[in-house]
């Protein structure tokens, strides 16, 4: 057999090299621990590439036959767990082709003629990455359907909506729910948008300037299943602006899933008991017996710092490089496979997590009586009765401060009491006073209104079908 360069790696960049690298340093620079991950997409991008190769007329058919030989036998040993990974040979995209040639010989030599790891990898990254997106995007819809089923039984569910912590004014749980869906439904747009810019072609671009081959890009991008082929030789193997992208849908996904999870969290707490999570989610105390902790809710809050965290070490990753491909860009794959795992599982997790959650409806509507979460409707009646609006507020105020004393919510006051706060008040105003009336006098598009919430789920329903 003929000697394979790929054998010993600081042969393969030529005989220029006068002495080894040291272990430590072959540790350091080496990727295949982790990049070995991208295996089947570097093998898809060497397939399209030979195959076009062959279709141009730069290797021979026979070449062609013996390199998809080589790649069956090793898709059968790394799926097998039989193919041996070296630290010598630095990354996949090396380990996979010291093995071609020790397989098929010169043919597998012949593999790398116009091409270049920089634009192999940037490949591989990008095929990877879109494999991955379409895993994401029905779980993002299996996330909103969760959210919508549960909505869908909530519609009538009222509990009391906060702002700045403070009770405000009373909405639908069905509702409440539904500012998430919206949330998640934006999400998949943007990861659908994202997949355009992910789904380029970076291959003849090679070392980075192109290549003297005559090689033809749109025939690999159409085996691939690209759109299209990145525009500039340079950018192409340097532009890492897609991993970019994607680590920023992630991070506004996951700080969706821990706005979620912290609701969860604090409405299965003691002071607020709206609801209980399944006990499969939840864990006890080594110390107090009493304890059931929503643990998988604070780990999703938390796992969302590590995926902000990954934004972060990518943008910097690419902060301060000169075109074109600089191998800080290696520095790309751990952040972005730890980013793709962590969000897939915590979609998976949290949409489970939804579908079961025990809703306390008496729970929610008790706390909901409790902050005059009325008080706006009833300035809205005064206002209905004639008077500026600024006007109402300060009556509506006096007439809260009045209840506050006596430790009664408004609904409870006398129509007398009531009447000395604004003497236009007569008893239709208790109609105005319930949660109820509350919520069906905000029959807005987008409001609380239970019309409005059913209106939203036929809309999410016909969406996600
Ligand atoms: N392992 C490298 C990476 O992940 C592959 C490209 C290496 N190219 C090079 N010229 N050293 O970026």
């Amino acid at each position: 057999m003929a000697t394979n360069p790929l054998d010993n790696k600081s042969e393969a960049w030529s005989a220029l090299f006068s002495e080894p690298m040291s272990d430590l340093v072959k540790r350091y620079t080496a990727s295949v621990s982790f990049d070995q991950r991208l295996w089947r997409a570097d093998i898809a991008g060497s397939l399209a590439h030979a195959e076009m190769l062959c279709h141009q007329g730069i290797i021979s058919a026979e070449d062609r036959a013996s390199i998809e030989r080589g790649m069956a036998q090793i898709t059968a040993d790394i799926e097998a767990g039989r193919f041996e990974w070296k630290l010598e040979l630095e990354d996949v995209h090396l380990n996979i082709e010291a093995r071609l040639t020790q397989l098929v010989g010169d043919a597998g030599k012949r593999l790398h003629t116009g091409r270049s790891r920089n634009d192999q990898v940037a490949t591989d990254v990008r095929l990877w990455l879109r494999g991955e997106i379409d895993t994401l995007l029905p779980l993002l819809g299996a996330m909103q359907i969760a959210l919508v089923d549960v909505a869908e039984k909530n519609i009538d569910t009222i509990l009391p909506g906060f702002t700045h912590m403070q009770v405000a004014q009373p909405v639908s749980f069905g509702h409440h729910l539904l500012a998430y869906v919206e949330m998640f439904a934006r999400d998949a747009d943007r990861l659908a948008d994202v997949r355009k810019r992910v789904n380029q072609l970076p291959l003849g671009a090679a070392a980075l300037a192109g290549t003297s081959y005559p090689l033809d890009r749109e025939r690999v991008a159409h085996t691939l299943g690209f759109d299209g082929v990145c525009q500039n030789s340079l950018d192409a193997v340097s532009d890492r602006d897609f991993a970019l992208e994607f680590t920023a849908f992630a991070s506004i996904t996951m700080v969706h899933i821990s706005r979620l999870a912290e609701e969860l969290v604090l409405w299965m707490s003691q002071n607020f008991g709206f609801i209980d999570l399944a006990d499969r989610y939840c864990t006890g105390s080594s110390i107090m017996p009493q304890k059931r902790n929503p643990d998988v809710a604070e780990l999703a809050r938390g796992k969302s710092g590590r995926v902000v965290g990954h934004l972060m070490g990518l943008i910097t990753l690419m902060k301060g490089q000169p075109l074109a491909y600089n191998k800080d860009n290696q520095e790309d794959k751990e952040p972005l496979f730890d980013t793709v795992d962590t969000v897939r599982d915590t979609l998976r997790i949290m949409a489970e997590m939804v579908a079961g959650i025990i809703v306390k409806p008496e729970a929610m509507e008790r706390a909901a009586l409790k902050g005059y979460a009325t008080a706006t409707d009833l300035a809205d009646y005064l206002v209905k009765k004639g008077l500026p609006f600024r006007d109402a507020h300060e009556a509506v105020a006096h007439a809260v401060k009045h209840a506050i004393s006596r430790g009664v919510d408004l609904s409870a006051l006398p129509l007398s009491t009531l009447q000395g706060f604004h003497a236009s008040i007569t008893d239709d105003v208790f109609e105005v006073l319930t949660l109820r009336g509350s919520l069906n006098a905000r029959n807005v598009p987008g409001g609380t209104a239970p019309a409005q919430v059913r209106a939203q789920i036929v809309r999410h329903r016909a969406r996600l079908s």
